[in-house]
């Protein structure tokens, strides 16, 4: 889509330009530390993406506490960002901060589980109304793991995923529809293997692509986040998933639902909150309160098959797991979380902020004129550079402006407030307050101001 007259590009340059000197002239201490990260570290930083944030150098956190950061500088910044879900229940929420200050002291990495396995499995069940589950220390590994034992399991070679998808750095995902053609995505890095042969990939919210591409019977299972989350927001149309559901099943294909972000609708997240059932789900981020830790579950008959499956392999490796993989640490975490933290109590006043934040920017947007919109997930809230929500990946991706973006969340953190520096997604909290939000709306009021001002 265009950007309206009013968004010149020659002012968004313009904008950032200042907007970046402002950052750096307030920031010597995030300066210095970037200085010296250059030597040693690539990129300048410990993660290279953690360079993506449109600053000029890298900012350095000091402190994070509930719904803030304090940066090294001692600028304190209200987070709806909360490290991209990883931290959804607050930063170093107490009673996973307690947990594991406690277990710190009897052990953290055995190999073996401790008092909390059963618990927290019992509470995943419960949660999630899958009975069986194993664990990972994120959810990229979740997804590998998964896709690993049904792809055994099954012996169907064939992933399925939608335009557009995120699951973390498992290669398979990363295939792209480019003018209807199945592509591998160009930015990804040393992957030697043809990922088109066993990837297949539809626009979300079509049933008939997914027919077409289940019908072969060599789909083991079709991943998909039950809303897209990762290239900017789509919704499942209306009775999208009510239709997808059994057709999957039809096909003798598992429907996986990474719940990894959506776990922001509630306490057994979309699927749950909407009254679907997914065959197996992955969940990673806030589940350890801000520990890496992430889990999958599946039915039982899906168990059946994998025990098999391991059952009937040579001994020896299996592909599946890592060494500190439900470590002693993780599962006190995850069980502080879920028993203290995953609740319909906690998860209120994080929704109704989310609403409060969705419709205020809704205002914001139709004050200055712009074709923008906002969607909404439970906790989770995004507006988008287009007049009505995508409906599918290459839609929300069209809407996407990566200059736009800079300037806006750059504005923001100059202005106290920090949303993702991918796309423009905003986190709602336990420990964000309301005024917390008005004061994202205010700064957000001001920032469209400059930008559309004649
Ligand atoms: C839906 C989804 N699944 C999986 C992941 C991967 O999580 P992690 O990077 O913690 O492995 C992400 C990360 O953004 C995600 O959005």
């Amino acid at each position: 889509m265009d950007s309206p007259p009013a968004l010149r590009r020659e002012r968004i340059s313009a904008l950032t330009l200042r907007e970046r000197e402002r950052f750096a002239a307030s920031r010597p201490r995030s300066a210095a530390l970037a200085r010296r990260s250059a030597e040693h570290l690539l990129f300048g930083v410990p993660l290279h993406w953690m360079s993506d944030w449109g600053t000029p150098f890298t900012l350095h956190v000091a402190r994070a506490q509930g719904a803030r950061l304090t940066d090294v500088d001692g600028h304190e910044l209200v987070d709806f960002c909360l490290g991209d879900t990883g931290a959804m229940f607050g930063h170093s929420p107490p009673p996973v901060a307690a947990a594991l200050q406690a277990q710190a002291a009897r052990g953290m990495t055995t190999m073996l589980p401790g008092e909390h396995a059963a618990e927290v499995a019992e509470a995943l069940a419960c949660r999630f109304g899958l009975p069986r589950w194993q664990f990972a220390m994120s959810a990229t590994d979740a997804n590998r793991f998964l896709l690993r034992w049904l792809r055994a399991a099954t012996g169907r070679p064939v992933l399925l995923v939608f335009n557009g998808c995120y699951h973390g750095t498992v290669d398979d995902v990363f295939v792209d529809l480019v003018d209807g053609r199945q592509v591998q995505r160009a930015s990804l890095l040393g992957q030697v293997h043809e990922l088109t042969r066993t990837t297949r990939v539809v626009e979300f919210n079509d049933l008939d692509a997914l027919q077409a591409a289940l019908a072969p019977g060599d789909v083991a299972c079709v991943l998909a986040e039950p809303v897209m989350t990762n290239v900017g927001m789509v919704l499942p149309d209306p009775g999208f998933w009510q239709a997808a559901i059994p057709l999957i099943r039809r096909h003798g294909s598992a429907l996986v639902f990474d719940e990894t972000h959506t776990l922001s609708s509630g306490p057994g997240g979309y699927a749950r909150a909407q009254g679907l059932q997914p065959d197996a789900v992955v969940l990673g981020k806030p589940l350890g309160g801000g520990m890496p830790c992430a889990a999958y579950g599946f039915t039982a008959a899906l168990a059946a098959g994998f025990e098999a499956a391991k059952r009937a392999a040579a001994p020896g490796h299996s592909g599946i797991g890592t060494t500190l993989t439900a470590n002693l640490l993780a599962m006190a975490a995850m069980s502080a979380t879920l028993t203290q933290l995953m609740a319909d109590a906690v998860y209120a006043p994080m929704i109704a902020g989310a609403t409060r934040l969705a419709e205020g920017l809704r205002a914001v947007i139709a004050r200055h004129g712009l074709p923008w919109c906002v969607s909404q997930v439970g906790a989770r809230a995004e507006f988008q550079f287009c007049p009505t929500p995508p409906r599918n990946g290459s839609q929300a991706l069209a809407a996407m402006d990566g200059a736009l973006e800079h300037l806006l969340h750059l504005a923001l953190l100059n202005r106290g407030v920090l949303i993702t520096p991918f796309h423009n997604m905003m986190l709602v909290c336990p420990d964000t307050q309301p005024a917390d939000i008005d004061r994202l709306l205010d700064a957000v009021d001001a920032v469209l101001g400059e930008l559309c001002a004649a």
